[in-house]
């Protein structure tokens, strides 16, 4: 575990922190900040980059305005000793699917092992870290049974939640209450974004247009 990771981890505290202070879904997401400083340092991560990481995690960090520049330029300096995954893998290829998953990459910071591999911090039900999302990529629309909470850190982005487009931009918050639909497609620049889920980290994640209509016994997350 290196000093830097600790340094990122307090950083991603402070910012959820902040988030939950100003966020209006105290019912959903009390009791995180707390929880996030239960989890437990592992000895070793086995750390991977991935494509999209390597082309756009430069930009997306170096556009962070103050004050998240701080949380990304750690999420930068600690990168090589993340598990960047790709997710969504137990779905087949599809054209929705291959313009969508080489594009996107998620690396937990704190959770539970995941696809038989330790995140840095192991903690039970929540699961937290950052995402990337290449320019002119649509994440199709999901849901799923824990509320999620999402900081946008770099980028300009337009998130659907529910029936309703936001345009978020860095410092803005996106809450997704318990199997709300939502989706995100990203324009001119990569985003980066932290993540928590307070609860469910075994729940599967539903998305209608690219699951089969029977898949709703996938036993694990994206
Ligand atoms: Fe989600």
């Amino acid at each position: 575990m290196s000093e830097a990771l600790v340094r990122l981890t307090h950083e991603f505290v402070d910012v959820v922190d902040g988030a939950v202070a100003r966020s209006t879904e105290t019912t959903v997401f009390d009791g995180l900040p707390g929880r996030l400083r239960l989890s437990t340092p592992v000895a070793r991560v086995e750390a991977r980059t991935q494509p999209v990481v390597d082309a756009w995690l430069d930009t997306a960090v170096a556009a962070a305005p103050e004050p998240w520049a701080a949380l990304a330029h750690a999420l930068l300096a600690t990168s090589p000793e993340l598990d960047w995954i790709v997710s969504y893998e137990h779905l087949a290829s599809s054209p929705v699917v291959d313009a969508f998953r080489p594009n996107y990459s998620f690396a937990a910071l704190m959770g539970p092992s995941f696809r038989g591999r330790n995140p840095p911090f192991l903690a039970d039900g929540l699961l937290a870290g950052f995402s990337l999302q290449a320019p002119h990529v649509h994440y199709p629309a999901h849901h799923h049974e824990p509320p999620e909470l999402y900081g946008v850190m770099s980028g300009d982005i337009d998130w659907q939640i529910g029936d309703t487009w936001h345009a978020k931009s860095p410092g803005d918050l996106a809450i997704h209450r318990s199997h709300e639909s939502h989706s995100m497609r990203t324009t001119a620049d990569p985003v980066l974004t932290w993540v928590c889920w307070s609860r469910g980290t075994g729940s599967h994640v539903y998305m209608p247009s690219m699951d089969p209509p029977d898949n709703t016994m996938a036993p694990i997350t994206y």
